[in-house]
């Protein structure tokens, strides 16, 4: 009887609430203020920012869809994306709207409940700017903030707008155009400040932090992650002490420590904790030549937000070789270790070792691998540094080695969570190696990568290698006190995982490469549901109430589509190339995403052309390819994202010159962000390229 009774006395509430809700007129006014940004954890209707808190745990307290109601989840609206590139913005949601940002750094705004598209914001990026994002012209998203809405443009722009229109209301160049920098990551505002990095260590940048103010776009204060020419006096008076750690003039070179994703900010301490990146170039021995730690590079950083006055490091990798950045995801918590209580930081770098530190302090509490390792044995914890193995420094060997993991990380940008309700942490990972060999005919290369090494032998190395262990994309639960795996989930393509959010009714949501959206029993790691997303996921979903239903969003869209696995099918579609879409799921959504015929045409049919050329002319194809080309088409010409850069090898525009210079030379695809090459290949190289690309087609048959 009293089961009844509170069957129906819910089943009234239920219905109460969703007339009540249904009235209510929603303003999209992003009304967003230092409080509500500070007490988002006692808000579960709403996602405010980038990690939902400022803690970054990307943990919902949301428990309307759990074990049991999950079946009857469904799809309650969907958008097309207007790009076929990579897709990894986590949607905010904040009075009524969802805001995302897409690649080339457009912004989109949907009403959250109908999925009404309120409007769109095209910064109209020059597409010659994809020449510089060494991952892909994406954005990880937007920040809200007092009826504004701010994106960090690809090109540099930080611009403000307005929520309820679009509008732009201010935009501030926060680099110098002619260099080589580009923004993808996600703004975030503290104290009335934008807080935004930038990335470009591949391309000889020089990497910095910027606090513009919120409302007039001022900047407020620039915090530089390592130092510049001496000679031009230092910027902060800790840049003193960093540049003891560094010799020779890796100025020239940019020297790197690019902040290009994560921040994570604690407001009773008051600190703002940024991510620092690699090296420019990667091999040490050409940046730094006498050694050194090199600060700040690969180092959690605490920043007073008020001005950016350093406070404390952690430097993960003194020295770095590897590209091991520590960009990767910065979270807070509340731990019990040892049986005290610990506010703490956590990390999983690039480099493999899972970190816990005091966040006051930036004391090392334990490291432990979270995936094979074999650069370092372990970490010492009384000095906090990593204890190497010698052979990994190819670059003062001058021994090429394979090293674990590879310098896309164990774990990358893909945002990880932290439940709550498990005291567990979710790590997207990959396992994986690569082959490091000194480049010895290294030179300064303005317009694309200095890395120091040799990548093309590096992977010829791994391919030609024996014995080498399997690699592979999981889903791992981590326990940060013990220090140890729990569970793991192995995805069935390999080709990069995606973001991760865990809530309280002890779900862990992650979409795949193989085209589903999967939730997970938080303490088994079972396959609790999953739902078919016709596109490979990157991004990190979000959580949020509205009308009394749970949503749970999905920004879909990777470069590559699912070619295995379950989505396959459903994926290779005639509507785009990568089915980039916003996906909003609830309890008795209906939508269905459109039946779309397979496409057939996909394996187009060529003669792949006979040339008869002296070999020096495919050498000197090669090396150009591999200065001008290889970036995005990929090593020996073989193209790791080939929907977003097609693999050369199976492009009919190698039959004739015209077609393949009309291309190459004249940016006839300039649109789609091939530029020219024109002002950058010598006489003939382009052609030497296509002798090259036709040499290799015809190898592969
Ligand atoms: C910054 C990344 C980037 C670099 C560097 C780059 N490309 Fe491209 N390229 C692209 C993208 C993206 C496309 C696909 C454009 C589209 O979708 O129409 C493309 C398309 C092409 C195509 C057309 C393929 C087809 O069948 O449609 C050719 C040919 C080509 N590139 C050759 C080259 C050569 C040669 C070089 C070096 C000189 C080069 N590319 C360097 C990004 C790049």
């Amino acid at each position: 009887m009293k089961n009844i009774f509170r069957t129906i006395f819910s089943l009234v509430c239920a219905l109460n609430l969703a007339n009540s809700a249904a009235q209510t007129a929603f303003d999209y006014g992003a009304d967003v203020n230092e409080q509500r940004l500070i007490n988002a954890s006692e808000e579960p209707e709403v996602w405010l920012s980038y990690g939902r808190t400022y803690d970054e745990q990307r943990y919902s307290p949301l428990e309307q869809i759990n074990k049991d109601t999950i079946d009857k989840v469904g799809l309650a609206w969907f958008a097309d994306m207007t790009t076929s590139r990579g897709q990894e913005a986590t949607p905010i949601v904040v009075d009524g709207a969802l805001y995302i940002s897409t690649s080339w750094s457009n912004v989109w705004a949907f009403d959250v409940r109908t999925g009404e598209r309120l409007w769109e914001f095209d910064p109209e990026v020059d597409r010659a700017m994809g020449r510089k994002a060494c991952c892909d012209v994406v954005n990880r998203g937007v920040a809200v903030w007092q009826g504004k809405v701010f994106v960090g443009a690809l090109d540099g722009r930080l611009i403000a707008l307005d929520s309820q229109t679009g509008e732009k209301l201010w935009e501030t160049q926060t680099f110098d155009p002619e260099m080589n920098y580009t923004i993808t990551g996600a703004p975030r505002v503290i104290k009335g400040n934008v807080i935004i990095g930038n990335g470009g260590a591949e391309y000889g940048v020089r990497g910095y932090v910027t606090a513009y103010d919120a409302e007039t776009g001022e900047l407020n204060w620039r915090f530089f992650t390592v130092p510049g020419n001496p000679a031009d006096g230092y910027e902060q008076n800790i840049l003193f002490d960093a540049a003891s750690t560094w010799t020779g003039q890796w100025w020239n070179l940019g020297g790197g420590g690019t902040v290009w994703d994560a921040m994570a900010y604690d407001p009773e301490l008051d600190l703002l904790y940024i991510g620092v990146g690699n090296g420019s170039p990667w091999n040490q021995s050409l940046r730094s030549p006498g050694g050194g730690d090199n600060l700040f590079l690969t180092s959690i950083v605490a920043l007073d937000p008020d001005d950016g006055t350093y406070r404390w490091h952690y430097q993960t990798v003194p020295g770095e070789t590897w590209d091991y950045t520590a960009t990767q995801h910065i979270m807070l918590a509340d731990l019990e270790i040892g049986g005290e209580d610990r506010r703490v930081v956590m990390q999983a770098p690039k480099n493999g070792f899972f970190y816990v530190l005091d966040a006051a302090t930036g004391q090392l509490i334990s490291a432990e691998n979270y995936v094979p390792v074999n650069w370092a044995t372990h970490i010492d914890l009384e000095s906090g540094r990593p204890v190497e193995n010698p052979d990994a420094r190819y670059d003062i060997t001058g021994t090429p080695f394979i090293v674990s993991p590879s310098a896309l990380g164990g774990h990358n940008w893909y945002p990880m969570s932290f439940s709550q309700n498990t005291n567990l942490v979710y790590i997207p990972i990959t396992e994986n190696y690569m082959g490091y060999v000194r480049d010895s005919e290294f030179t300064v290369n303005a317009t694309g990568w200095n890395t120091g090494i040799n990548l093309a032998r590096g992977f010829g190395m791994v391919r030609t290698a024996q014995g080498l262990p399997e690699q592979g994309t999981f889903l791992q639960a981590w326990d940060p006190v013990a220090q140890e795996e729990v569970w793991r989930v192995k995805h069935e393509i390999e080709n990069g995982p995606a973001g991760v959010l865990s809530t309280a009714a002890g779900l862990v949501f992650q979409g795949n490469r193989s085209g589903e959206f999967v939730a997970y029993d938080d303490l088994t790691g079972e396959r609790i549901w999953s739902t078919l997303t016709q596109a490979g996921t990157m991004a990190a979903p979000s959580t949020f109430e509205v009308d009394g239903h749970q949503h749970v969003a999905l920004l879909v869209g990777s470069p590559a589509l699912p070619t295995e696995g379950p989505g396959a099918a459903a994926a290779t579609t005639l509507a785009s190339t990568n089915n980039s879409r916003i996906l909003v799921y609830r309890i008795g959504g209906e939508a269905q995403l459109p039946r779309v015929p397979v496409n057939t045409e996909s394996d187009v049919e060529f003669e792949i052309p006979q040339i008869d050329v002296p070999y020096e002319v495919i050498a000197s194809g090669e090396t150009a390819y591999n200065n001008a080309c290889a970036v995005c088409h990929g090593s020996n010409g073989i193209s790791l994202r080939p929907d977003t850069y097609p693999d050369l090898r199976r492009s009919s525009r190698m039959i004739s010159e015209d077609e393949w210079n009309s291309v190459v030379l004249e940016g006839e695809l300039l649109d789609n962000g091939m530029i020219s090459f024109a002002n950058l290949l010598e006489n003939g190289e382009a052609e030497a390229i296509r002798s090259y690309i036709i040499s290799l087609a015809n190898a592969e048959d």
